[in-house]
């Protein structure tokens, strides 16, 4: 068969396919709510199925059946059976079998919340306690495999929702208010979170990561994470860290450590061990670089002024010594 004669569903279907088996699929679920999500929906589906292959089955009836009409006591079994009693059955075994899933995702488990996850025009403040110490981090959730752990979800600005398809459900972030939502991990991986209501501008770039690793190495990372930032180890990171202090990049970031403790922006302690810069760039030295020359190019209406004036090579060192800061 030629490609122009090959049925288009052919070509569509390892396409489509290959979505579902994407880090932001709710159809290939990592977490034990996701799970059930998936279930709900593949019920969902062939309930629907069901119906529509019963309703194409009378409608074709009623072709074959032509202009003729029926007794009066047959069209009367017809509406009430297929118009009434039908529906409420298939409506109501959906309903309970849809409800009784509820309780389990709304189980937050039995710790207090792993992380404080605050939706802000446009990105995600990330914020631990270790230690009795609050641990903040950006754009990033770290979750141990196979523990239930519950977020708390809050915004300062307008409304946000965190949704994570691949590990569970979804809750609103609304402006003084905590909500909570519960995921647990079955599969390690880094999983595509995103915000699910509109905020603004850049609302379809407000993404983040959620890394799923053995609780081991999750206690390992929050160590790492809570300890202060490594001082610069030779004189291009060392340019950078002048650099910083001298442009007032502290007045918005924090790097814990240092004099910066600004809290407007993401807290840079460790942010080249992050998985993106800004939450949309690769974390590299060029993506640093990329994103300080321009970032209202990268996020359309972000707060962080651009920096493209600075000569070359400060920028540069600035790049790196953000880079080195994992
Ligand atoms: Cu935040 Cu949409």
């Amino acid at each position: 068969m030629t490609a122009a004669r090959r049925p288009l569903p052919a070509i569509c279907l390892p396409l489509a396919l290959a979505g579902c088996a994407s880090p932001q699929s709710a159809l290939s679920p990592a977490g034990r709510d996701a799970e059930q999500v998936a279930t709900l929906f593949w019920v969902m589906l062939a309930g629907a199925i069901v119906v529509w292959l019963l309703m194409m089955g009378v409608a074709l009836y009623a072709v074959i059946r032509g202009g003729r009409e029926h007794a009066e006591r047959r069209a009367k079994l017809y509406i009430v059976g297929g118009g009434i009693v039908f529906p409420v059955v298939v409506l109501t075994v959906l309903l309970v079998f849809g409800l009784r899933l509820l309780p389990g995702l709304l189980d937050l488990g039995p710790d207090p919340p792993i992380a404080v996850v605050s939706g802000e025009q446009w990105w995600w403040r990330v914020t631990y306690t270790h230690e009795g110490r609050e641990i903040a981090a950006a754009n990033e959730l770290r979750l141990p495999l196979g523990r239930r752990s519950a977020v708390a979800v809050v915004s300062p600005d307008v409304i946000h929702a965190l949704w994570v398809p691949a590990l569970g459900g979804k809750v609103d972030a609304i402006p003084g208010r905590t909500n909570h939502l519960a995921f647990e991990p079955t599969r390690e991986g880094t999983y595509r979170g995103l915000c699910a209501e509109y905020c603004g501008l850049s609302h379809a770039l407000m993404n983040l990561d959620v890394v799923v690793t053995s609780p081991e190495e999750h206690a390992r990372w929050l160590e790492a994470e809570a300890a202060p930032a490594k001082p610069p180890a030779d004189d291009i990171t060392r340019r950078g860290a002048e650099a910083f202090a001298s442009h007032g990049c502290g007045a918005c970031h924090a790097i814990r450590g240092t004099a910066a403790a600004g809290t407007l922006g993401p807290d840079l302690t460790h942010v080249g061990g992050r998985t993106r810069v800004g939450g949309v760039l690769p974390n590299t030295v060029d993506g640093f670089r990329d994103w300080l020359d321009h970032p209202e190019h990268h996020k359309p209406g972000v707060h962080m002024p651009s920096f493209h004036m600075l000569p070359t090579a400060e920028l540069d060192a600035l790049a790196r010594y953000l880079d080195g800061l994992q």
